[in-house]
């Protein structure tokens, strides 16, 4: 074969040279199809494989676990990949996000980022060529979620039905949401609101707002007292409702039914809240009030 440097030179600043080529060893790639003659003829030098089988020469294959990226799968490598030199590591076309929006749409800086989304770091949770976990995750959930977040607060005493089972995405979007702590759908900061179903958006996802409607039930929940609801005593106020989070930890918590320990007082005062479930009802002692009772067979107290 010709000496192919004669006519072409070295890439000029590359960072990362690819070691074949930097080695001269154009003919792994190349080679001058037959009877035809080089540069007269136009596509006179072709390719030694097609696809990824020109890669795979001295390359693993990596299209081998459960879930191949679509154009690793179609052996598309030189879309992300420069087979010669690159000014990026690993012989990138460009970096961070950008390598990801030459094909995908830019949805992210819509919304509030997640951390390393914001980052461009899209390959701390994606492989870019192929995981047994979907969208080719490099872990599990939520083992994922948890390389980076403490796992402590999700692992008490009562544990949210879809927090055990490492659901996180139910109520989370891992590139970010316009609404705080990156939810799928609203929970507001304030524990104390004026009543809006749409301030708890993401609990009616799963549970029925009748539970915060009606104020008097002798199905929809739990908290009550006789058919008194105390959800809706609770949080349906035209002022000052309370919160979900008044009550109940979206996680876990130490208490049965995800009722919290403690909840922000004065200051740096923690109000406690001791829960006493009992098999019709229960007994809640909030901070330095009196003892409260209800009694879903036999109302503890009547009168309102
Ligand atoms: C005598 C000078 C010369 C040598 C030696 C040479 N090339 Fe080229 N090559 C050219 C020119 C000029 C073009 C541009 C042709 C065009 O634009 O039509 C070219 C184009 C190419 C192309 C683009 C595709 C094509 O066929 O037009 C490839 C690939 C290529 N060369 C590979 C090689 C390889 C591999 C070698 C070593 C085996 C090599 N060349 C040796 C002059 C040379
Ligand atoms: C690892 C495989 C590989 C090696 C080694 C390699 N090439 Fe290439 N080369 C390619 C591929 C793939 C393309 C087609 C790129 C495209 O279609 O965008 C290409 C395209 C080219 C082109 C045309 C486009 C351009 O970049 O100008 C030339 C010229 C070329 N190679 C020359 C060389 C020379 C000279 C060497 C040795 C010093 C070499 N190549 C070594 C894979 C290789
Ligand atoms: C969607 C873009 C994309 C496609 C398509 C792609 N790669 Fe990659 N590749 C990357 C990224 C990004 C890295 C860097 C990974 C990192 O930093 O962890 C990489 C790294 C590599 C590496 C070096 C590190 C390693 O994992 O061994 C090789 C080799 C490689 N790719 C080969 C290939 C081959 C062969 C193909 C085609 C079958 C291919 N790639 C297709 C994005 C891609
Ligand atoms: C002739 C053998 C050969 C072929 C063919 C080949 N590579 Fe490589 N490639 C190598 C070698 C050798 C290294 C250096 C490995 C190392 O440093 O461990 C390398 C390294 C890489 C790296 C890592 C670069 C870095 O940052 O250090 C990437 C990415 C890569 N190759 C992609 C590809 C792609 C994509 C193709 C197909 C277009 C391809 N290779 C074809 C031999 C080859
Ligand atoms: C060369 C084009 C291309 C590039 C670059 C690219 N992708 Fe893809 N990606 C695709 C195609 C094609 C599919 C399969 C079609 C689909 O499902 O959307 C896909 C699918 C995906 C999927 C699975 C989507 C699903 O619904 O199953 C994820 C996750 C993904 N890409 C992440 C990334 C990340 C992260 C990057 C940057 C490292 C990236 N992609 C870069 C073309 C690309
Ligand atoms: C914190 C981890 C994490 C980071 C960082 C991350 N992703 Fe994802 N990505 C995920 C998870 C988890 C899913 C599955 C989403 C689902 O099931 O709703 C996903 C899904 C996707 C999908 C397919 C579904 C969709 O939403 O379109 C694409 C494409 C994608 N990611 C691209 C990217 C790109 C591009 C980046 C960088 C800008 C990135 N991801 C950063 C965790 C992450
Ligand atoms: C690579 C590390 C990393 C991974 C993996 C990760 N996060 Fe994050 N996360 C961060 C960083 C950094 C922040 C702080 C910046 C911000 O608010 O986004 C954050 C913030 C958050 C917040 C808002 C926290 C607050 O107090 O406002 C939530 C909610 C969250 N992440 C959920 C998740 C979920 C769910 C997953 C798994 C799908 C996950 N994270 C995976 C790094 C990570
Ligand atoms: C049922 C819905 C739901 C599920 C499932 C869920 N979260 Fe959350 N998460 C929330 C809500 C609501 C908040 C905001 C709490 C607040 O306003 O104080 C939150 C807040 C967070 C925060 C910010 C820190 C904090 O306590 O305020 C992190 C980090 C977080 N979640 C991670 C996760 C991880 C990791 C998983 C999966 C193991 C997960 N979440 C599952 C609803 C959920
Ligand atoms: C993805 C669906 C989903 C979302 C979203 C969701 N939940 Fe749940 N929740 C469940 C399931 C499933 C159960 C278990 C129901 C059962 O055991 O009958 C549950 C049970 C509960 C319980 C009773 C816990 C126990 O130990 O019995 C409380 C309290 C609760 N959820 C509060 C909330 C709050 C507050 C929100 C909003 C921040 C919320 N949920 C959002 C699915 C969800
Ligand atoms: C004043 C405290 C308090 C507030 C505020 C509160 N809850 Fe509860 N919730 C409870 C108690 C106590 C129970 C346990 C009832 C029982 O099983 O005896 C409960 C039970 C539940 C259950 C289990 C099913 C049921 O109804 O018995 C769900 C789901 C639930 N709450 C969701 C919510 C949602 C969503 C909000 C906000 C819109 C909310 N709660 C606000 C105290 C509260």
């Amino acid at each position: 074969m010709q000496d192919c440097r004669q006519c072409h030179s070295d890439p000029g600043k590359a960072v990362v040279t690819h070691a074949p080529y930097a080695a001269g060893e154009c003919s792994s790639c190349h080679q001058l199809a037959q009877d035809k003659r080089h540069p007269e003829d136009r596509g006179a030098v072709i390719l030694t494989g097609t696809g990824a089988r020109l890669c795979n020469q001295c390359h693993d294959a990596l299209d081998t676990a459960k879930n191949v990226h679509g154009p690793v799968a179609s052996g598309d490598c030189i879309l992300c990949h420069q087979p010669h030199a690159s000014k990026n590591g690993n012989l990138l076309n460009n970096t961070g996000m950008g390598l990801c929006l030459n094909c995908h749409e830019n949805t992210f800086s819509q919304k509030k980022m997640h951390g390393p989304v914001a980052d461009g770091n899209c390959l701390i949770c994606h492989d870019p060529h192929q995981s047994d976990n979907p969208f080719f995750l490099k872990m599990g959930l939520p083992a994922l979620c948890f390389s980076c977040h403490n796992p402590s607060a999700m692992s008490d005493k009562s544990v949210h039905a879809p927090v055990k089972k490492g659901n996180c995405l139910a109520c989370h979007d891992p590139h970010g949401s316009p609404y705080r702590k990156h939810l799928r759908k609203d929970f507001p900061e304030a524990f104390y609101l004026p009543f809006n179903p749409e301030n708890f958006a993401i609990c009616f996802d799963c549970h029925a707002l009748e539970m915060i409607l009606e104020r008097r039930t002798d199905s929809l929940t739990n908290f009550r007292d006789g058919d008194r609801n105390l959800h809706f005593l609770h949080v349906n106020k035209i002022d000052k409702g309370r919160s979900c989070k008044a009550c109940h930890d979206p996680h876990a918590a130490e208490q049965p039914k995800l009722i919290k320990r403690r909840i922000p007082g004065f200051g740096k005062w923690e109000i406690p809240i001791a829960f006493d479930k009992k098999a019709t009802g229960g007994t809640c002692v909030v901070g330095c009030h009196k003892p409260k009772s209800y009694d879903r067979t036999k109302a503890v107290n009547d009168q309102q």
